[in-house]
């Protein structure tokens, strides 16, 4: 029997956990007024959403750390249709940041041909594979699998949160000229951090000084945010959406390892540029977690 729509909800084609999205928003996307200065970060579920989430915080707070440390990611930048913390985002001073896994085709109207910036994070799909199956297999909300190949064909059946990885990253890269976007690649941030704020900085167009860059940059690594409760969602894991064991974490190995199943497989290291991307590149014929 298919499980999947005890936690999913289909919404216009795209599937929602279906307890923590906001239905009051999604059925208002098209009317929701979007201000020129509000930015968005868009990813496919498990693509580097909630370090971009700090990175853009960060970057807006101006290297005040104070503030970023004593309020969550969540509350920072909320999302728009999973507003769990019931932000009362419409009438948030700006400029309003957001978070968001929808896709292009759900995306508010009026952020088409707008002035307000998203910034779309795309991963290496073997990762998200990975990261996905250990996240689902980790939170109460969303359905668990017994082993990977099982998850496997969920994930490309589409039968997950988020739909099909293809769909959604093809979607956004087809419909870019529509949207004052910037594409930026997990695998590019986690080779070099400073030049990726760097470039989410100027995209903002946002002047930072070097001890301000510096700064964000220390409190946006991965170790940092493993150990910074307010940046790692496990406070929102263990207390709103509730996790099936202890173990685990939101940040659990926050690594490139497509590069090294690459290598062990002599296929090319391409981390699947966008533009490149065929159904083929989303799985190696023979994939096994290392
Ligand atoms: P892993 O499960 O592979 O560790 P999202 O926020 O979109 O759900 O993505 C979660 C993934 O991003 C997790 O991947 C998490 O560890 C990784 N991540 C979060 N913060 C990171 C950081 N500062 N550096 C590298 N990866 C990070």
């Amino acid at each position: 029997m298919d499980n999947s729509r005890k936690y999913l909800l289909n919404f216009k084609g795209c599937n929602f956990e279906r307890t923590l999205v906001d239905m009051k928003i999604l059925e208002k996307l098209d009317d929701f007024e979007i201000r020129d200065d509000d930015v968005f970060v868009i990813t496919y579920p498990k693509s580097g959403t909630v370090w971009t989430q700090q990175i853009l915080s960060l970057i807006y707070f101006e290297g005040h750390r104070n503030r970023t440390e004593k309020w969550d990611t969540l509350d920072r930048v909320p999302f728009l249709e999973y507003n769990i913390r019931n932000v009362d985002i419409e009438n948030r001073p700006s400029p309003r940041l957001f978070a968001s896994h929808l896709p292009y085709y759900l995306a508010p109207k009026s952020l088409k041909n707008n002035k307000a910036k998203i910034i779309y994070v795309y991963r290496n799909p073997k990762d998200v594979l990975i990261s996905f199956f250990h996240f689902s297999n980790m939170v109460v909300k969303l359905e668990a699998s017994n082993t990977l190949e099982n998850f496997m064909e969920k994930f490309l059946d589409g039968k997950v949160m988020g739909s099909l990885w293809f769909d959604h990253i093809r979607g956004w890269y087809e419909h870019k000229n529509d949207f004052n976007i910037l594409f930026m690649m997990y695998e590019d941030m986690k080779k070099d951090l400073r030049s990726s704020i760097l470039k989410i900085s100027s995209f903002l167009e946002k002047d930072l000084s070097e001890e301000e860059v510096d700064a964000i940059v220390r409190q946006a690594t991965f170790e940092n945010m493993k150990f910074i409760p307010q940046a790692n969602y496990n406070s929102i894991l263990s207390n709103e959406i509730g996790t099936r064991h202890n173990e685990g974490a939101f940040l659990r190995k926050g690594a490139v390892l497509w590069f090294t199943v690459a290598k062990l497989l002599t296929v090319p290291l391409s981390p699947c540029p966008l533009g490149e991307i065929s159904r083929a590149s989303i799985v190696p014929p023979s994939y096994t977690e290392i």
